[in-house]
């Protein structure tokens, strides 16, 4: 058994969608102690934004036409497809930021896009978990509803662009006690960390429990 862990948070002191995603990992792990963990750190360690337009420039010639930069890109979305397609399972943890997509991983799924062909219909049906956090609050009737363009976004490229069996853990108001305009809603805030941390903690087993499409195939 193996899990592919992505982080986009840019930082890692603080972050609640590494701890969101460590709980996941841990009661995941509690019952796999030797499995693999393969993490890709994008929030930390960004891809170069060069590397999407390399590929894609690079996808588009012969190969004996390519410049050494396209192949290098080539190699490294290969790579990247690697990481992902090799795991049983599948754990994201993307904060909102600016209301849109992180960048961040919008770049790592476009680079992943230049792979469609191997990742289609490969992961087809694979468990996946994403965890969203997001400083405010969306939720139906508030100020902000229809203000987070990134949670429908990467829901429509992991589920209908890759076919995944996605589950979510969300957690809103993280900047609740960061800023004090949010001070009012500190109660509100604390039900819904204790919430995402339970919800994180079932998934965690659910991932224990249910076998992956691929061992599904190893059983005659
Ligand atoms: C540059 C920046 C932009 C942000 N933009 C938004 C935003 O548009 N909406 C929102 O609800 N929270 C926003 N936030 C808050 C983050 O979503 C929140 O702090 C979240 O917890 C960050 O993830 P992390 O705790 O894993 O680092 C922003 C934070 C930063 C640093």
């Amino acid at each position: 058994m193996s899990l592919f862990r992505l982080d986009a948070s840019i930082r890692d002191e603080g972050s609640h969608s590494r701890a969101m995603a460590d709980i996941v990992q841990a009661t995941w792990r509690e019952e796999n102690p030797d499995v693999e963990i393969v993490r890709r750190d994008i929030g930390l360690h960004p891809l170069a934004s060069t590397l999407w337009p390399l590929a894609v420039t690079g996808s588009q010639l012969p190969e004996g036409d390519r410049s050494d930069a396209q192949r290098d890109a080539a190699l490294e979305a290969a790579a990247l497809a690697d990481e992902v397609l090799n795991a049983d399972s599948l754990l994201f943890a993307i904060p909102l930021y600016n209301f849109g997509v992180s960048e961040h991983f919008k770049t790592w799924v476009d680079v992943m896009i230049t792979q469609q062909q191997r990742l289609v219909p490969a992961l087809q049906g694979r468990h996946a978990v994403a965890v969203f956090v997001r400083g405010g609050a969306y939720g139906a009737g508030t100020p902000r509803e229809g203000w987070d363009h990134s949670t429908g976004w990467i829901k429509r490229i992991l589920i209908d662009v890759w076919g995944l069996d996605l589950q979510t853990v969300e957690l809103e108001f993280t900047l609740v006690g960061v800023n004090p305009a949010l001070d009012e809603f500190k109660a509100m805030a604390e039900d819904m960390r204790v919430s995402a941390k339970r919800e994180a903690e079932e998934i965690g087993r659910h991932l224990v429990a249910v076998p992956s499409p691929t061992d599904i195939n190893h059983v005659d």
